[in-house]
């Protein structure tokens, strides 16, 4: 495989915190390939961690060797029902595979946030800003507690002059509300601390950000079957769409479904909405076509849908979305000194960022 491809097709200033608190590495971080890693603040990472590690103290205290070999068979078996059916399967999935996308989801929502923000006038509601945000997927929490990380490194950076409140909803088709629930809690109170910790410790120690700063729903849905005028209701106000790690396993359900999901999306859409994807790169769906399967990538698949709008042979069918970045594959890289009980992986990803024309 060649050297990965990236291809911006819009101006994504890459920032570094401003006053990105001093890094302190304390463990070694498992680097399966060189290269750059993370700039984010440590510190704010591990905070996203600790969220993981206290919403499942259970998962986490007792070897959870059993239940992970358990949701892996049902994962490569493409049992999805059976996977994300108990539990105690979904609470081992959020604190086996959310953690480090929380931490790859920051850094990709912190590098765009200038494309991303609402501006004032769009998120002005009364008194209160509003950044409304759709994760489609989004149940397993990796989105949610990424997007607490971010109103909290604005907050830190004094970059929120226009987030003053987020409202996320997250709809999955499998039952993530009890896992939703304890991260949410996670990041609106403070997290818990010994009762041997020093005053400085328990004067220190804050919330992630204000239940009023950060609300968040869960719907379960199958998305693909979703009546449009539903769909319409759920992405109603939204500024940004999330599909993360999630389009891939719609196309794999069924195209043809996931082509009309797509278009229902849009039709439901407002001009200006954000639409992000990042999936795995290299990613295929087959296509049969007179008795012959054909293997398509996934951002073809999606660019079609989107970029051509029904009718495009006709040269006045105007598109109804544009393309502002593009990434075949990057690589996200943990930074050392981060501590968390079992393993955290560097992740490889592809990502696209669409914005609905007017
Ligand atoms: C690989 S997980 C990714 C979870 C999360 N977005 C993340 O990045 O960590 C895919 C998610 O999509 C959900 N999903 C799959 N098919 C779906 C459908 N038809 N409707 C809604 N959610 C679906 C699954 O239940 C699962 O939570």
């Amino acid at each position: 495989m060649g050297p990965p491809i990236s291809r911006n097709l819009h101006r994504t200033a890459k920032k570094t915190p401003s006053k990105a608190p001093a890094k302190t590495p304390k463990t070694k971080a498992p680097v399966s390939e060189t290269g750059p890693t993370s700039s984010l603040p440590v510190d704010l990472l591990q905070l996203l961690l600790n969220i993981f590690r206290n919403a499942f103290p259970e998962r986490l205290s007792t070897d959870i060797t059993p239940l992970l070999q358990e949701v892996k068979g049902h994962l490569y078996n493409r049992d999805f029902s059976t996977a994300f059916g108990k539990e105690e399967y979904l609470e081992t999935y959020a604190v086996r595979w959310s953690p480090s996308r929380t931490l790859c989801y920051l850094e990709i929502l912190y590098n765009l946030q200038d494309e991303l923000k609402p501006s004032k006038s769009e998120s002005q509601e009364g008194e209160d800003a509003n950044w409304n945000i759709v994760g489609l997927g989004g149940g397993a929490g990796a989105e949610i507690v990424a997007l607490g990380g971010l109103l909290k490194l604005f907050a830190t950076t004094n970059e929120d002059e226009h987030t003053a409140k987020m409202n996320i909803a997250a709809i999955d088709i499998a039952d993530w509300a009890n896992v939703i629930k304890q991260l949410h809690s996670g990041i609106v109170t403070k997290p818990p601390l010994s009762k041997y910790a020093s005053a400085a410790a328990q004067s220190a120690n804050n919330a992630l950000t204000s239940p009023s700063s950060f609300a968040v729903t869960f719907h379960q849905h199958d998305v693909l079957n979703l009546p449009p005028e539903t769909l319409a209701r759920l992405v109603e106000n939204a500024h940004l769409i999330t599909l993360l790690f999630t389009l891939n396993e719609l196309y794999t359900s069924s195209l043809s479904l996931t082509q009309k999901f797509l278009l229902n999306l849009t039709t439901a859409l407002a001009p200006g909405t954000h639409l992000l994807v990042v999936d795995s790169p290299g990613s295929y769906s087959t296509v049969s076509l007179n008795d012959t399967d054909k293997k398509y990538p996934m951002q073809w698949l999606l660019d079609h849908t989107l970029l051509q709008p029904p009718g495009s042979a006709k040269a006045d069918a105007a598109p109804r979305w544009e393309k502002l970045q593009e990434e075949e594959s990057k690589w996200f890289r943990l930074p050392g000194g981060l501590r968390y009980p079992i393993e955290l992986e560097n992740m490889r990803y592809q990502l696209h960022l669409y914005r609905r024309c007017g």
